[in-house]
């Protein structure tokens, strides 16, 4: 066998072994910095856990502001409350349903330290013209990409355009059969390196990052939070995610050749350059053409087994077609914490002394997102990816259109 490796002598097992065998979630990292063209690539537990690391390493905490959309999955904005910022409300654009640039604008305050888009439902925010906003207000971008992984703005893939950006690989574009996983990616060495401390293990920092400011605090593993990734399957699903995507992509866009005439029903918006990957295949109900409610409207297509949901608000809204719906309660402006502005009881972060103007939330705050949120009707990724094929579309438009030729019936 020779000599002790120690002393000199050869290995018993090569690196390339222990690297495959062992550190598949590094893999991961790797893959993704060559997939999207981000410098820089740390996974994590969750697309949360991403979103507050990322809120971490640009320095956001008690007083600050980060300006958000209320159109939006509940975690974007449960990650500023986590850091105890205070979340400011931006519209959106009525069509791409994503952050209005000139409502961002008219939000900016000297508290505001960052913005922090949604690219929703996959179809990309306006990241570019957002950075120049930034830029001009000395301000951080930090992008939710997380229903959009695989999307892209002129041929460039997200998450190396914003100053961060957050994946969620938990039944997302990219995806892990285990059904969790997130990462933070972003060109700047210093954001990466800050954002370590959001969760990652004291070793992993030591080993991964060369700032003294950043290192001094490795042995506490930085703030006490856990977002370590654990081994998954991620790197099989990345191999495949283009191809899933534009399969998906190509079955949205047979949808919407099929149904962009049908009264009542407006289909989905891609704005020129921007690649929608379609997380939702999201419709606006006009319940005048009709004379007939989207919640009614909903219900007669769930009825007739196609499971769709209105995601910010009431009809239908469920996680899966065996769970139970909820009130998902609108646009999250009008969520009780919002109400309440009490987190832990104290107040904080709405209410703290830190805070220079205490936000107060209220209904007519967001005049595009509330109407936006009582018109949505969304079918999810599953019945729209890969084995689905046009077959499976055409089930979706004949449904969608049994329900139109009887509407009679619902009124
Ligand atoms: C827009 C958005 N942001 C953040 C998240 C959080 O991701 P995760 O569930 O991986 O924590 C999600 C998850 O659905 C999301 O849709």
């Amino acid at each position: 066998m020779g000599r002790l490796a120690l002393t000199g002598g050869g290995k018993m097992i090569a690196d390339e072994r222990r690297l495959r065998s062992r550190w598949k979630t590094a893999n991961m990292d790797e893959a993704l910095r060559e997939y999207t063209g981000a410098k820089f690539v740390q996974m994590t537990n969750s697309g949360t856990g991403a979103l507050i690391s990322c809120l971490l390493a640009a320095g956001i905490g008690p007083g600050d502001e980060v300006i958000t959309v209320a159109y939006t999955w509940t975690a974007t904005v449960g990650a500023i409350l986590r850091v105890n910022a205070v979340p400011v409300f931006a519209d959106i654009d009525p069509q791409t349903l994503t952050i209005d640039v000139a409502d961002v604008r008219r939000k900016i305050t000297p508290q505001t330290k960052a913005i922090l888009p949604v690219d929703f439902y996959g179809h990309p925010a306006p990241i570019p013209e957002l950075m120049a906003v930034a830029h001009e207000h000395h301000l951080f971008v930090i992008e939710d990409a997380c229903q959009a992984s695989t999307a892209e703005i002129d041929g460039q893939k997200v998450g190396s355009i914003a100053d961060m950006t957050a994946f969620s690989f938990s039944g997302k574009p990219i995806y892990t059969t285990y059904g969790g996983g997130g990462a933070y990616l972003t060109n700047d060495r210093k954001l990466f390196e800050r954002g370590l401390l959001g969760g990652q293990h004291p070793t992993l920092i030591a080993g991964v990052a060369q700032d003294p400011d950043v290192l001094k605090y490795a042995s506490m593993g930085g703030t006490g939070d856990n977002f370590r990734n654990v081994p998954n399957d991620g790197m099989m699903q990345l191999l495949d995610a283009d191809a899933r995507t534009n399969a998906r992509i190509a079955n949205c866009d047979y949808l919407t050749s099929q149904l962009e005439d049908v009264p009542g029903i407006t289909t989905p918006y891609v704005r020129p350059g921007y690649k929608h990957v379609y997380h939702y295949y999201t419709c606006l109900w006009d319940p005048d053409v009709h004379d007939v409610s989207r919640d009614r409207f909903c219900e007669a297509l769930n009825a007739e087994g196609l499971f769709v949901v209105a995601y910010l608000k009431d009809a239908n809204y469920r996680f899966t077609p065996d769970s139970k719906p909820i009130a998902a309660g609108g646009p999250i402006h009008l969520r009780t914490i919002f109400r309440e502005r009490n987190l832990y009881g104290k107040g904080c972060p709405f209410q703290c002394p830190h805070v220079k103007n205490p936000p107060v939330y209220a209904k007519g705050d967001l005049p595009v997102s509330e109407a936006m949120a009582d018109r949505e009707f969304c079918i999810g990724q599953p019945d729209l990816s890969p084995p689905c094929d046009d077959r499976d579309m055409r089930v979706i438009v004949d449904t969608i259109t049994k329900v139109i030729d009887n509407i009679d019936e619902l009124r």
